[in-house]
Protein backbone atom coordinates (compact mmCIF):
# COMPACT_ATOMS: atom_id res chain seq x y z
CA UNK A 1 0.00 0.00 0.00
CA UNK A 2 1.27 3.28 -0.81
CA UNK A 3 1.20 6.19 1.84
CA UNK A 4 -1.37 8.07 -0.40
CA UNK A 5 -3.71 4.90 -0.22
CA UNK A 6 -3.24 4.86 3.22
CA UNK A 7 -4.05 8.41 3.86
CA UNK A 8 -7.66 8.01 1.56
CA UNK A 9 -8.00 4.42 3.61
CA UNK A 10 -8.07 5.85 7.13
CA UNK A 11 -9.74 9.37 6.04
CA UNK A 12 -6.07 11.03 7.07
CA UNK A 13 -5.68 14.79 5.28
CA UNK A 14 -2.32 16.48 5.00
CA UNK A 15 0.00 16.56 2.72
CA UNK A 16 3.11 18.25 4.55
CA UNK A 17 6.32 16.78 5.53
CA UNK A 18 4.84 16.11 9.34
CA UNK A 19 2.04 14.22 8.57
CA UNK A 20 3.77 12.07 5.49
CA UNK A 21 7.05 11.43 7.87
CA UNK A 22 4.31 10.43 10.30
CA UNK A 23 2.66 8.11 7.94
CA UNK A 24 5.96 6.59 7.16
CA UNK A 25 6.76 5.21 10.87
CA UNK A 26 3.02 4.38 11.16
CA UNK A 27 3.23 1.93 8.04
CA UNK A 28 6.17 0.48 9.51
CA UNK A 29 5.49 -0.51 12.83
CA UNK A 30 1.59 -0.94 12.45
CA UNK A 31 2.21 -5.09 12.08
CA UNK A 32 4.40 -5.31 14.91
CA UNK A 33 2.70 -5.90 18.31
CA UNK A 34 5.42 -3.08 19.34
CA UNK A 35 3.87 -0.51 22.08
CA UNK A 36 2.83 2.98 20.91
CA UNK A 37 3.08 6.51 22.92
CA UNK A 38 1.52 9.12 20.39
CA UNK A 39 1.71 13.09 21.73
CA UNK A 40 -0.24 15.59 20.48
CA UNK A 41 -2.22 18.95 21.34
CA UNK A 42 -6.01 18.78 22.20
CA UNK A 43 -7.70 17.85 18.55
CA UNK A 44 -4.25 17.31 17.03
CA UNK A 45 -5.20 13.72 15.51
CA UNK A 46 -4.15 11.36 17.98
CA UNK A 47 -7.24 9.44 18.02
CA UNK A 48 -7.22 9.13 14.18
CA UNK A 49 -3.57 8.28 14.11
CA UNK A 50 -4.07 5.57 17.05
CA UNK A 51 -7.32 4.27 14.80
CA UNK A 52 -5.04 3.83 11.79
CA UNK A 53 -2.14 2.13 12.66
CA UNK A 54 -5.00 -0.60 14.36
CA UNK A 55 -6.27 -1.11 11.16
CA UNK A 56 -3.18 -1.64 9.82
CA UNK A 57 -1.84 -4.17 12.34
CA UNK A 58 -3.02 -7.71 11.60
CA UNK A 59 -5.51 -7.41 14.73
CA UNK A 60 -7.75 -5.04 12.40
CA UNK A 61 -10.82 -7.56 12.34
CA UNK A 62 -11.50 -7.02 15.90
CA UNK A 63 -12.21 -3.31 16.64
CA UNK A 64 -9.48 -1.43 19.12
CA UNK A 65 -10.64 -0.54 22.38
CA UNK A 66 -10.48 3.18 23.57
CA UNK A 67 -10.01 3.84 27.06
CA UNK A 68 -9.87 7.45 28.47
CA UNK A 69 -7.70 7.48 31.74
CA UNK A 70 -9.23 11.05 32.93
CA UNK A 71 -12.55 10.39 32.39
CA UNK A 72 -13.13 7.39 34.82
CA UNK A 73 -12.72 7.97 39.10
CA UNK A 74 -9.78 7.26 40.48
CA UNK A 75 -11.44 4.03 43.05
CA UNK A 76 -12.95 2.46 40.42
CA UNK A 77 -10.11 2.52 37.46
CA UNK A 78 -8.68 -0.90 38.43
CA UNK A 79 -11.23 -2.31 38.38
CA UNK A 80 -12.29 -1.04 34.68
CA UNK A 81 -8.85 -1.79 33.75
CA UNK A 82 -8.88 -5.44 35.13
CA UNK A 83 -11.82 -6.11 35.65
CA UNK A 84 -13.55 -7.92 38.82
CA UNK A 85 -15.51 -11.21 39.83
CA UNK A 86 -18.65 -11.50 41.99
CA UNK A 87 -18.77 -9.81 45.48
CA UNK A 88 -14.91 -8.15 45.79
CA UNK A 89 -16.30 -5.29 46.94
CA UNK A 90 -19.36 -3.62 48.15
CA UNK A 91 -21.65 -3.30 45.09
CA UNK A 92 -19.61 -5.81 42.56
CA UNK A 93 -22.89 -7.61 42.27
CA UNK A 94 -21.42 -9.70 39.22
CA UNK A 95 -18.33 -10.48 37.54
CA UNK A 96 -17.19 -8.01 35.17
CA UNK A 97 -14.79 -8.07 32.40
CA UNK A 98 -11.78 -5.32 32.41
CA UNK A 99 -10.75 -2.92 29.35
CA UNK A 100 -7.87 -5.34 29.20
CA UNK A 101 -9.77 -8.72 28.26
CA UNK A 102 -12.06 -7.06 26.45
CA UNK A 103 -9.65 -5.97 23.96
CA UNK A 104 -7.77 -9.42 24.04
CA UNK A 105 -5.98 -10.22 20.43
CA UNK A 106 -6.75 -6.34 19.90
CA UNK A 107 -5.70 -3.18 20.91
CA UNK A 108 -5.75 -1.25 23.69
CA UNK A 109 -6.32 2.50 23.13
CA UNK A 110 -5.23 4.30 26.34
CA UNK A 111 -6.10 8.15 26.13
CA UNK A 112 -4.33 10.74 28.49
CA UNK A 113 -2.35 7.97 30.27
CA UNK A 114 -0.75 11.13 31.85
CA UNK A 115 -3.85 11.15 34.19
CA UNK A 116 -3.41 7.35 35.28
CA UNK A 117 -3.22 7.17 39.33
CA UNK A 118 0.54 5.91 40.01
CA UNK A 119 -0.67 2.66 41.62
CA UNK A 120 -2.70 2.34 38.88
CA UNK A 121 0.87 2.60 36.84
CA UNK A 122 2.40 0.16 38.52
CA UNK A 123 -0.32 -2.60 37.73
CA UNK A 124 -0.52 -0.99 34.44
CA UNK A 125 3.19 -2.27 33.88
CA UNK A 126 3.18 -5.38 34.79
CA UNK A 127 -0.16 -6.34 32.90
CA UNK A 128 1.85 -5.10 29.62
CA UNK A 129 4.88 -7.16 30.57
CA UNK A 130 3.54 -10.10 31.46
CA UNK A 131 0.07 -10.17 29.82
CA UNK A 132 -1.48 -11.90 32.21
CA UNK A 133 -3.17 -9.79 35.60
CA UNK A 134 -5.43 -10.92 38.34
CA UNK A 135 -8.83 -9.46 38.49
CA UNK A 136 -10.19 -7.30 41.15
CA UNK A 137 -11.06 -9.99 43.96
CA UNK A 138 -9.74 -13.35 41.86
CA UNK A 139 -7.04 -16.40 42.70
CA UNK A 140 -6.09 -16.86 39.08
CA UNK A 141 -4.38 -15.04 36.01
CA UNK A 142 -6.22 -14.40 33.14
CA UNK A 143 -3.87 -14.09 30.22
CA UNK A 144 -4.61 -11.87 27.65
CA UNK A 145 -2.90 -11.04 24.57
CA UNK A 146 -3.09 -7.17 24.11
CA UNK A 147 -1.07 -4.32 21.79
CA UNK A 148 -0.99 -0.92 24.03
CA UNK A 149 -1.60 2.17 22.05
CA UNK A 150 -1.41 5.01 24.15
CA UNK A 151 -1.54 8.80 23.90
CA UNK A 152 -1.58 11.92 25.88
CA UNK A 153 -1.22 16.01 25.68
CA UNK A 154 1.59 16.20 28.60
CA UNK A 155 5.06 16.06 28.45
CA UNK A 156 5.57 12.51 29.98
CA UNK A 157 9.12 13.14 30.33
CA UNK A 158 8.11 16.55 32.59
CA UNK A 159 5.86 14.07 34.36
CA UNK A 160 8.11 11.94 35.12
CA UNK A 161 10.67 14.43 36.10
CA UNK A 162 8.15 15.55 38.36
CA UNK A 163 7.26 12.06 39.85
CA UNK A 164 3.82 12.22 38.97
CA UNK A 165 4.53 9.25 36.40
CA UNK A 166 6.68 6.30 36.51
CA UNK A 167 9.45 6.19 34.24
CA UNK A 168 9.57 2.74 34.09
CA UNK A 169 6.32 2.32 32.12
CA UNK A 170 7.13 5.88 30.25
CA UNK A 171 9.69 3.60 28.67
CA UNK A 172 8.04 0.62 28.45
CA UNK A 173 5.18 3.02 26.61
CA UNK A 174 7.36 4.79 24.26
CA UNK A 175 9.01 1.90 22.66
CA UNK A 176 7.57 4.10 19.87
CA UNK A 177 6.97 7.11 19.99
CA UNK A 178 4.73 9.77 17.89
CA UNK A 179 4.66 13.46 18.23
CA UNK A 180 1.38 15.15 16.15
CA UNK A 181 2.70 18.04 15.56
CA UNK A 182 -0.19 21.15 16.28
CA UNK A 183 -2.10 22.52 12.91
CA UNK A 184 -0.14 26.32 13.62
CA UNK A 185 3.20 23.98 12.65
CA UNK A 186 1.94 22.80 9.76
CA UNK A 187 0.07 25.42 7.54
CA UNK A 188 0.57 23.87 4.44
CA UNK A 189 -2.23 21.03 5.30
CA UNK A 190 -5.02 23.79 6.37
CA UNK A 191 -6.66 24.57 2.87
CA UNK A 192 -6.98 20.67 2.18
CA UNK A 193 -8.56 20.45 5.87
CA UNK A 194 -11.24 23.28 5.49
CA UNK A 195 -11.88 22.02 1.92
CA UNK A 196 -12.45 18.39 3.19
CA UNK A 197 -14.43 19.10 6.02
CA UNK A 198 -16.70 21.91 3.83
CA UNK A 199 -17.12 19.16 1.73
CA UNK A 200 -18.55 16.59 4.45
CA UNK A 201 -20.38 18.92 6.00
CA UNK A 202 -22.19 19.95 3.00
CA UNK A 203 -23.15 16.70 1.95
CA UNK A 204 -24.17 15.47 5.16
CA UNK A 205 -26.85 18.74 4.68
CA UNK A 206 -27.58 17.89 1.28
CA UNK A 207 -26.72 21.09 0.28
CA UNK A 208 -24.03 22.73 -2.50
CA UNK A 209 -20.61 23.21 -1.03
CA UNK A 210 -19.26 26.63 -1.28
CA UNK A 211 -15.70 28.13 -2.47
CA UNK A 212 -13.37 29.94 -0.43
CA UNK A 213 -11.85 32.82 -1.23
CA UNK A 214 -7.78 33.13 -1.32
CA UNK A 215 -8.70 35.61 1.46
CA UNK A 216 -10.16 33.42 2.96
CA UNK A 217 -8.04 30.83 3.12
CA UNK A 218 -5.12 33.31 4.04
CA UNK A 219 -7.33 34.09 6.98
CA UNK A 220 -7.36 30.27 8.29
CA UNK A 221 -3.78 30.39 7.04
CA UNK A 222 -2.75 32.59 9.50
CA UNK A 223 -4.73 31.75 12.55
CA UNK A 224 -3.37 30.10 15.12
CA UNK A 225 -5.40 27.45 16.18
CA UNK A 226 -5.21 26.42 19.27
CA UNK A 227 -7.92 23.63 19.11
CA UNK A 228 -6.42 21.99 16.46
CA UNK A 229 -8.23 20.24 13.44
CA UNK A 230 -11.48 19.74 15.51
CA UNK A 231 -11.77 23.50 16.22
CA UNK A 232 -11.21 24.28 12.02
CA UNK A 233 -13.94 21.79 11.56
CA UNK A 234 -16.34 23.68 13.79
CA UNK A 235 -15.40 26.73 12.37
CA UNK A 236 -15.73 25.51 9.27
CA UNK A 237 -19.35 24.26 9.82
CA UNK A 238 -20.30 26.83 11.60
CA UNK A 239 -19.28 29.47 8.96
CA UNK A 240 -21.35 27.26 6.28
CA UNK A 241 -24.47 27.02 8.74
CA UNK A 242 -24.40 30.74 9.70
CA UNK A 243 -23.70 32.10 5.95
CA UNK A 244 -25.25 29.64 3.76
CA UNK A 245 -23.77 31.27 0.69
CA UNK A 246 -22.10 29.92 -2.30
CA UNK A 247 -18.61 31.91 -1.46
CA UNK A 248 -17.04 31.55 1.89
CA UNK A 249 -14.82 34.98 2.16
CA UNK A 250 -12.30 36.47 4.29
CA UNK A 251 -15.11 38.78 6.20
CA UNK A 252 -16.70 35.59 7.49
CA UNK A 253 -14.13 34.62 9.26
CA UNK A 254 -13.33 37.49 11.42
CA UNK A 255 -13.63 36.39 14.25
CA UNK A 256 -9.99 34.50 13.85
CA UNK A 257 -8.18 37.60 12.68
CA UNK A 258 -9.11 39.49 15.93
CA UNK A 259 -6.45 40.03 18.30
CA UNK A 260 -5.34 36.72 19.76
CA UNK A 261 -2.47 35.57 22.62
CA UNK A 262 0.63 33.71 21.03
CA UNK A 263 -0.12 30.43 22.02
CA UNK A 264 3.16 28.98 21.70
CA UNK A 265 4.61 31.97 24.43
CA UNK A 266 1.37 31.36 26.96
CA UNK A 267 1.04 27.72 26.57
CA UNK A 268 -0.24 26.92 29.88
CA UNK A 269 -2.85 30.06 29.90
CA UNK A 270 -6.42 29.64 29.06
CA UNK A 271 -6.64 31.56 25.43
CA UNK A 272 -9.46 33.91 25.17
CA UNK A 273 -9.02 34.43 21.10
CA UNK A 274 -12.28 35.98 20.71
CA UNK A 275 -15.68 36.66 22.75
CA UNK A 276 -17.56 33.45 21.01
CA UNK A 277 -20.62 32.22 22.97
CA UNK A 278 -18.52 28.99 24.48
CA UNK A 279 -16.24 31.49 25.61
CA UNK A 280 -18.06 33.00 27.56
CA UNK A 281 -19.83 30.14 28.93
CA UNK A 282 -16.19 28.61 30.00
CA UNK A 283 -15.69 31.93 31.75
CA UNK A 284 -19.01 31.64 33.67
CA UNK A 285 -18.08 28.36 34.47
CA UNK A 286 -14.75 29.25 35.75
CA UNK A 287 -16.11 31.79 37.81
CA UNK A 288 -18.37 30.15 39.04
CA UNK A 289 -16.10 27.08 40.22
CA UNK A 290 -13.77 29.79 41.92
CA UNK A 291 -17.14 31.04 43.74
CA UNK A 292 -17.20 27.15 44.64
CA UNK A 293 -14.04 26.85 45.49
CA UNK A 294 -14.22 29.74 47.88
CA UNK A 295 -17.12 28.83 49.52
CA UNK A 296 -15.69 25.17 50.44
CA UNK A 297 -12.29 27.28 51.97
CA UNK A 298 -15.12 29.24 54.11
CA UNK A 299 -17.45 26.03 55.02
CA UNK A 300 -13.48 24.40 56.10
CA UNK A 301 -12.79 27.35 58.12
CA UNK A 302 -16.55 27.34 59.98
CA UNK A 303 -15.52 23.95 60.72
CA UNK A 304 -12.54 24.07 62.04
CA UNK A 305 -13.80 27.39 64.31
CA UNK A 306 -16.77 25.69 65.33
CA UNK A 307 -15.12 22.41 66.62
CA UNK A 308 -12.80 24.77 68.62
CA UNK A 309 -15.41 26.82 70.05
CA UNK A 310 -17.61 23.53 70.88
CA UNK A 311 -14.04 21.95 72.86
CA UNK A 312 -13.88 25.96 74.62
CA UNK A 313 -18.11 25.01 75.80
CA UNK A 314 -17.02 21.41 76.64
CA UNK A 315 -14.00 22.71 78.82
CA UNK A 316 -15.49 25.93 80.14
CA UNK A 317 -17.37 24.51 83.23
CA UNK A 318 -20.15 26.31 84.12
CA UNK A 319 -18.83 29.43 83.14
CA UNK A 320 -20.93 31.92 80.80
CA UNK A 321 -21.12 29.84 77.28
CA UNK A 322 -21.73 31.92 74.32
CA UNK A 323 -23.83 30.38 71.74
CA UNK A 324 -22.18 29.78 68.35
CA UNK A 325 -24.14 32.46 66.38
CA UNK A 326 -23.37 34.93 68.84
CA UNK A 327 -19.81 34.34 69.04
CA UNK A 328 -20.06 35.35 65.17
CA UNK A 329 -22.33 38.05 65.87
CA UNK A 330 -19.72 39.09 68.09
CA UNK A 331 -17.01 38.58 66.19
CA UNK A 332 -18.42 40.40 62.50
CA UNK A 333 -19.92 43.55 65.29
CA UNK A 334 -15.88 43.72 66.86
CA UNK A 335 -14.57 43.27 63.32
CA UNK A 336 -16.61 45.93 61.59
CA UNK A 337 -16.15 48.34 64.36
CA UNK A 338 -12.19 47.58 63.91
CA UNK A 339 -12.01 48.71 60.38
CA UNK A 340 -14.52 51.77 60.85
CA UNK A 341 -17.35 49.90 59.24
CA UNK A 342 -15.02 49.14 55.77
CA UNK A 343 -17.02 45.73 54.99
CA UNK A 344 -14.25 44.62 52.66
CA UNK A 345 -11.60 44.87 55.39
CA UNK A 346 -13.99 43.34 58.09
CA UNK A 347 -14.66 40.48 55.93
CA UNK A 348 -10.57 40.21 55.26
CA UNK A 349 -9.76 40.34 59.03
CA UNK A 350 -12.58 37.74 59.54
CA UNK A 351 -11.33 35.26 56.76
CA UNK A 352 -14.59 34.84 54.56
CA UNK A 353 -15.83 36.52 51.56
CA UNK A 354 -17.56 39.69 51.27
CA UNK A 355 -20.56 38.10 50.01
CA UNK A 356 -20.83 36.40 52.66
CA UNK A 357 -20.30 39.02 55.19
CA UNK A 358 -23.53 40.82 53.53
CA UNK A 359 -25.03 37.75 53.97
CA UNK A 360 -24.70 37.51 57.60
CA UNK A 361 -25.26 41.12 58.47
CA UNK A 362 -28.61 40.36 57.24
CA UNK A 363 -28.86 37.23 58.92
CA UNK A 364 -27.51 38.74 62.39
CA UNK A 365 -29.86 41.91 61.59
CA UNK A 366 -26.53 43.54 62.48
CA UNK A 367 -26.87 47.75 61.88
CA UNK A 368 -24.23 49.11 59.64
CA UNK A 369 -21.47 50.61 61.63
N1 LIG B 1 -5.12 14.45 9.62
C1 LIG B 1 -6.45 14.50 9.76
N2 LIG B 1 -7.25 14.45 8.70
C2 LIG B 1 -8.59 14.55 8.81
N3 LIG B 1 -9.24 14.72 9.97
C3 LIG B 1 -8.50 14.77 11.08
C4 LIG B 1 -7.08 14.65 11.05
N4 LIG B 1 -6.61 14.75 12.30
C5 LIG B 1 -7.69 14.91 13.08
N5 LIG B 1 -8.82 14.93 12.37
C6 LIG B 1 -10.18 15.15 12.90
O1 LIG B 1 -10.08 16.14 13.93
C7 LIG B 1 -10.87 15.83 15.06
C8 LIG B 1 -9.98 15.66 16.29
O2 LIG B 1 -9.14 14.53 16.14
P1 LIG B 1 -8.83 13.50 17.34
O3 LIG B 1 -10.06 13.21 18.09
O4 LIG B 1 -8.06 12.37 16.78
O5 LIG B 1 -7.89 14.44 18.20
P2 LIG B 1 -7.20 14.15 19.61
O6 LIG B 1 -5.78 14.55 19.49
O7 LIG B 1 -7.49 12.76 20.02
O8 LIG B 1 -7.95 15.19 20.53
P3 LIG B 1 -8.16 15.15 22.15
O9 LIG B 1 -6.83 15.41 22.76
O10 LIG B 1 -9.08 16.31 22.36
O11 LIG B 1 -8.74 13.83 22.47
C9 LIG B 1 -11.62 14.56 14.69
O12 LIG B 1 -12.86 14.94 14.17
C10 LIG B 1 -10.76 13.94 13.60
O13 LIG B 1 -11.53 13.16 12.72
MG1 LIG C 1 -8.57 12.05 21.67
Amino acid sequence: MTREEFKTRNGIIGKSKEINDLIDIIMQVAKSDISVLIYGESGAGKEVFAKAIHDFSNRSNKPMVSVNCGAIPEGIIESELFGHVKGSFTGAVDSRKGYFEIANNSTLFLDEIGELPLTTQVKLLRAIETQEFMKLGAETVTKVDVRIIAATNKDLQKEVDARRFREDLYFRLKAVSLNIPPLRKRRSDIEELAKHFAKIYCNNNKIDCPEFTPGAIKVLENYSWPGNIRELKNTIETTIALNRSKVITEEMLSDLTSEYVDYDEHRNLPVFLKKSPEDVDRELMYRALFEIKKDILELKDLIVHRFTVEDYKKNSDGEDVLSIRELERDAIIKALDKTKGSKRKAARLLNISERTLYRKLKEYDINEV
